[in-house]
Protein backbone atom coordinates (compact mmCIF):
# COMPACT_ATOMS: atom_id res chain seq x y z
CA UNK A 1 0.00 0.00 0.00
CA UNK A 2 1.15 3.68 -1.13
CA UNK A 3 2.65 5.51 2.35
CA UNK A 4 1.06 8.50 2.18
CA UNK A 5 2.29 11.60 3.73
CA UNK A 6 0.11 13.24 6.55
CA UNK A 7 0.90 16.37 8.91
CA UNK A 8 1.54 14.23 11.55
CA UNK A 9 4.64 13.54 9.46
CA UNK A 10 5.70 16.71 10.09
CA UNK A 11 8.36 17.69 12.78
CA UNK A 12 7.99 21.58 11.66
CA UNK A 13 11.47 22.00 9.88
CA UNK A 14 10.54 22.47 6.64
CA UNK A 15 14.36 21.11 5.55
CA UNK A 16 13.68 18.13 7.49
CA UNK A 17 9.92 17.74 6.69
CA UNK A 18 11.51 18.03 2.77
CA UNK A 19 13.78 15.06 2.80
CA UNK A 20 11.35 12.65 4.81
CA UNK A 21 9.12 12.91 2.34
CA UNK A 22 11.37 11.94 -0.26
CA UNK A 23 12.26 8.96 1.40
CA UNK A 24 8.67 8.41 1.78
CA UNK A 25 8.50 8.93 -2.24
CA UNK A 26 11.71 6.44 -2.45
CA UNK A 27 9.42 3.84 -0.74
CA UNK A 28 6.40 4.30 -2.94
CA UNK A 29 8.46 3.55 -5.79
CA UNK A 30 10.34 0.33 -4.16
CA UNK A 31 6.69 -0.78 -3.57
CA UNK A 32 5.22 -0.10 -6.91
CA UNK A 33 8.40 -1.79 -8.36
CA UNK A 34 7.73 -4.87 -6.47
CA UNK A 35 3.96 -4.43 -7.35
CA UNK A 36 4.64 -4.40 -11.15
CA UNK A 37 7.24 -7.12 -10.69
CA UNK A 38 10.30 -5.28 -11.94
CA UNK A 39 13.07 -6.89 -9.72
CA UNK A 40 16.03 -4.94 -11.34
CA UNK A 41 13.87 -1.64 -10.67
CA UNK A 42 13.28 -2.63 -7.26
CA UNK A 43 17.00 -3.19 -6.78
CA UNK A 44 17.83 0.35 -8.23
CA UNK A 45 15.32 1.99 -6.61
CA UNK A 46 16.73 0.53 -3.48
CA UNK A 47 20.09 1.28 -3.83
CA UNK A 48 19.08 5.27 -4.57
CA UNK A 49 16.63 4.97 -1.21
CA UNK A 50 19.67 3.86 0.54
CA UNK A 51 22.20 6.52 -0.61
CA UNK A 52 19.27 9.33 0.03
CA UNK A 53 18.57 8.05 3.61
CA UNK A 54 22.16 7.84 4.61
CA UNK A 55 23.24 11.54 3.29
CA UNK A 56 19.91 12.85 5.32
CA UNK A 57 20.93 10.66 8.29
CA UNK A 58 24.33 12.25 8.30
CA UNK A 59 22.30 16.02 7.85
CA UNK A 60 20.01 15.18 10.94
CA UNK A 61 23.14 14.18 12.79
CA UNK A 62 25.00 17.54 12.14
CA UNK A 63 22.05 19.53 12.88
CA UNK A 64 20.98 17.74 16.36
CA UNK A 65 24.91 18.14 17.36
CA UNK A 66 25.31 21.89 16.89
CA UNK A 67 21.35 22.58 18.80
CA UNK A 68 23.49 20.44 21.64
CA UNK A 69 20.87 17.54 21.05
CA UNK A 70 21.62 15.72 24.22
CA UNK A 71 20.77 12.39 22.58
CA UNK A 72 22.44 13.05 19.60
CA UNK A 73 24.27 9.92 20.30
CA UNK A 74 22.11 7.52 20.90
CA UNK A 75 20.02 8.97 18.05
CA UNK A 76 22.87 8.20 15.46
CA UNK A 77 23.25 4.76 16.61
CA UNK A 78 19.80 3.84 15.99
CA UNK A 79 20.57 5.77 12.70
CA UNK A 80 23.26 2.79 12.17
CA UNK A 81 21.78 0.20 13.46
CA UNK A 82 18.63 0.77 10.94
CA UNK A 83 21.49 1.31 7.85
CA UNK A 84 22.80 -2.07 8.95
CA UNK A 85 19.78 -4.03 8.81
CA UNK A 86 19.02 -2.48 5.19
CA UNK A 87 21.99 -3.43 4.13
CA UNK A 88 21.42 -7.11 5.32
CA UNK A 89 18.24 -7.28 3.28
CA UNK A 90 20.27 -5.71 0.08
CA UNK A 91 22.44 -8.21 0.53
CA UNK A 92 19.93 -11.19 0.75
CA UNK A 93 17.76 -9.08 -2.15
CA UNK A 94 21.00 -9.11 -4.33
CA UNK A 95 21.08 -12.61 -3.94
CA UNK A 96 18.07 -13.17 -5.27
CA UNK A 97 15.99 -13.80 -2.44
CA UNK A 98 12.93 -13.09 -2.08
CA UNK A 99 12.90 -10.15 1.09
CA UNK A 100 10.91 -7.15 -0.78
CA UNK A 101 7.31 -7.70 0.93
CA UNK A 102 9.20 -7.87 4.25
CA UNK A 103 11.62 -4.97 3.94
CA UNK A 104 8.77 -2.62 2.46
CA UNK A 105 7.41 -3.86 5.71
CA UNK A 106 10.28 -2.64 7.84
CA UNK A 107 11.08 0.83 5.98
CA UNK A 108 7.68 1.84 6.30
CA UNK A 109 7.18 0.65 9.78
CA UNK A 110 10.08 1.99 11.19
CA UNK A 111 10.27 5.09 9.00
CA UNK A 112 6.69 6.25 10.09
CA UNK A 113 7.91 5.19 13.86
CA UNK A 114 11.49 6.91 13.76
CA UNK A 115 10.13 10.54 12.41
CA UNK A 116 7.28 11.04 15.00
CA UNK A 117 9.47 9.93 18.06
CA UNK A 118 13.00 10.09 17.43
CA UNK A 119 12.96 13.00 14.97
CA UNK A 120 10.36 14.72 16.32
CA UNK A 121 12.00 14.82 19.55
CA UNK A 122 14.99 16.92 18.66
CA UNK A 123 12.69 19.33 16.60
CA UNK A 124 12.16 22.46 19.22
CA UNK A 125 16.11 22.26 20.06
CA UNK A 126 17.32 22.02 16.09
CA UNK A 127 14.61 24.44 14.69
CA UNK A 128 15.92 27.35 17.82
CA UNK A 129 19.46 26.78 16.99
CA UNK A 130 18.51 27.06 13.40
CA UNK A 131 16.59 30.21 14.11
CA UNK A 132 19.21 31.74 15.88
CA UNK A 133 21.82 30.85 13.60
CA UNK A 134 20.03 32.58 10.53
CA UNK A 135 19.05 35.37 12.79
CA UNK A 136 22.56 35.99 13.43
CA UNK A 137 23.94 35.59 9.39
CA UNK A 138 21.04 38.25 8.52
CA UNK A 139 22.42 40.43 11.37
CA UNK A 140 26.08 40.04 10.28
CA UNK A 141 24.53 40.77 6.85
CA UNK A 142 23.03 43.97 7.88
CA UNK A 143 26.08 45.25 9.36
CA UNK A 144 27.99 44.56 6.47
CA UNK A 145 25.48 46.50 4.86
CA UNK A 146 25.46 49.26 7.20
CA UNK A 147 28.75 50.01 7.13
CA UNK A 148 28.96 50.17 3.05
CA UNK A 149 25.74 52.40 2.46
CA UNK A 150 25.79 53.97 6.33
FE1 LIG B 1 14.92 11.74 9.84
FE1 LIG C 1 16.59 10.43 12.61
Amino acid sequence: MTLHWTSDLEIGIPVIDAQHQRIVEYINRVDHAHRTHESAEVLNVLDELVDYTLSHFAFEETLMEEAGYPFAKAHKKVHQLFARRIDNFQQQAKAGEDITEELIHVLKAWLVNHIKRDDNDYSDLVRANLEGATKRVKARKEGWLSRLFG
